[in-house]
């Protein structure tokens, strides 16, 4: 049985959808969670207290453990107010869940600056804004586990999202770089691909809709957020019951080494094949990764 007892978690944009799913099942495995939502529209207009409020509402009516935090995450003072409440209310932070999000979407041409800049405020700005803050905490304590909401628009492309893709890689950037520094202060940080319906993909999934419930993705969430997950830096693709792993391979590749004479352009054309081939590849957990592969066929 995994439980949450004893542990403080974080959710952002908890006032509905997935977030609401989540902060419902940390609480009702015991964690104490401080539900942050602005309650806004699902492009990022307006503000209400009432989503946060009534999720709250939800979790202290069956027995559990919650506060509202209505800040917005999209700018530093309320990604520290969110920390600082956990911090004056229960006293310790375990747990940050970065599910906020907002749509803007519009095709690359059409892009103007009011779609891509409150995207990237809200999804990638808004993540470090409340992350920094909860991972000095955590680094201090010795423990912490991180979730980032990422997105197959980002991962894999889809029309019309370039200012929500990029937004969405840009916290796998983030994540890497965290597991990295959060590794030997026992916080691992991993990242979700959601698939599920709510007010964001509504009319997506056509006569299989109740089959995409936000409640099908929270477990996963909850797991990757647990004591017992031991994982660091994954990428988790999410939904309608099925969960399976993203991630950044490296092909084996082609190589020339410089002794003997220095890469061509025909070299490059002759090898194409060797470079693109997924027949043997390693999955590298950081840059040195990298290196190291690379070096000791340079040392022969
Ligand atoms: P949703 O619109 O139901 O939930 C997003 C929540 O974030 C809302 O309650 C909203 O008020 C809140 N929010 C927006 N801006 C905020 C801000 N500045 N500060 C605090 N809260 C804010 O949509 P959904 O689907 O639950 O989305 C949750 C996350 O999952 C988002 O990051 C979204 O991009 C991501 N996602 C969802 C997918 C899906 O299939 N539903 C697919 C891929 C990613």
């Amino acid at each position: 049985m995994v439980d949450f007892e004893d542990r403080v978690a974080i959710v952002t944009g908890a006032g509905g959808g997935l977030g609401k799913e989540h902060a419902l099942l940390l609480a009702a495995r015991g964690a104490a969670v401080v539900v942050n939502d602005v309650g806004g529209s699902v492009s990022g207009e307006g503000s209400s207290q009432s989503a946060a409020d009534a999720v709250v509402g939800e979790i202290k009516a069956a027995g559990g453990e919650a506060v509202a935090e209505h800040s917005s995450v999209a700018d530093p003072a309320g990604g520290a107010a969110i920390v600082q409440r956990a911090l004056d209310v229960y006293g310790r932070i375990d747990i940050v869940i970065n599910n906020a999000g907002i749509l803007r979407d519009k095709s690359f041409t059409n892009l103007e600056p009011d779609h891509l800049h409150p995207v990237l405020d809200v999804h990638l700005r808004g993540a470090f804004y409340v992350s920094r803050p909860a991972f000095a905490f955590m680094k201090e304590n010795g423990y912490g586990r991180i979730l980032f909401t990422t997105s197959g628009s980002g991962l894999m492309g889809n029309f019309g999202q370039s200012n929500y893709g990029a937004a969405k890689m840009g916290l796998i950037g983030l994540m890497n770089v965290l597991k990295v520094e959060g590794a030997k202060y026992g916080i691992n940080v991993n990242a979700v691909a959601p698939i599920a319906h709510t007010r964001m993909t509504e009319g997506l999934f056509g006569g299989i809709v109740d089959m995409f419930a936000a409640s099908q993705v929270a477990p996963a969430v909850a797991y990757l957020v647990s004591d017992e997950c031991e994982l660091n830096g994954e990428i988790w693709s999410v939904g309608g019951g099925s969960v399976s792993r993203f991630f950044i391979g490296l092909t084996e590749g082609y190589f020339k080494h410089p002794n003997d004479g220095e890469l061509t352009i025909e070299d490059i054309a002759a090898h194409v094949r060797d470079v693109r081939s997924e027949i043997d590849y390693m999955v590298p957990f950081s840059s040195q990764d990298e290196f190291t592969k690379l070096a000791p066929r340079l040392s022969t």
